[in-house]
């Protein structure tokens, strides 16, 4: 079992390197393209590829309610289906309650980091995420193998 010392933790968005902060300030401007009637939870994901273009995503919910997308997916299934083979870098996730201003707490769901998974196998290269916890920190992640230890993957299929 992964250590959760692994994680960094930053009070304020400002202590985080240049590119988590770009990242983190993406993913706060995604949230204003989240479709979120039903939950009212309005979430923005930003990643950025190896040859540094900038993906986002936001979570798009629909009436029936299991088809809803986490904005992390709207964000990596953007990214395979559009820049196929170029290597994720890092993702960055931040969400507000609708017509809040401040930020609340957006550690990507489970169904998310398995899907972050099999893209890090894919690519052979972890993908950094940077998250904004409950406690009002952001946290960074060195990798999805990090986030999601004791999981099911491609190799139990084999
Ligand atoms: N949601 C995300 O977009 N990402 C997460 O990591 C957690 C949850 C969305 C799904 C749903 O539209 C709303 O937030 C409430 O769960």
């Amino acid at each position: 079992m992964k250590k959760s010392t692994e994680f960094s933790f930053f009070s304020n968005i400002e202590e985080l390197d240049n590119e988590s902060k770009y990242l983190a300030h993406k993913a706060k401007e995604a949230t204003q393209h989240a479709y979120a009637p039903y939950s009212k939870f309005h979430v923005g994901a930003a990643l950025i590829l190896e040859d540094g273009t900038l993906i986002m995503g936001s979570n798009q919910e629909n009436a029936t309610y299991p088809l809803s997308m986490c904005a992390e997916r709207v964000a990596l299934y953007t990214a395979a289906a559009t820049h196929p083979g170029k290597r994720i870098v890092k993702i960055a996730v931040a969400a507000h309650k609708k017509n809040h201003k401040e930020l609340t707490g957006a550690t990507c769901c489970g169904g998310c980091r398995q899907v972050l998974l099999e893209f890090e196998e894919r690519q052979h290269k972890p993908i950094e995420i940077v998250m904004f916890g409950y406690d009002g920190k952001w946290i960074k992640a060195p990798s999805a193998d990090s986030l999601l230890p004791l999981r099911f993957a491609k190799e139990n299929l084999d």
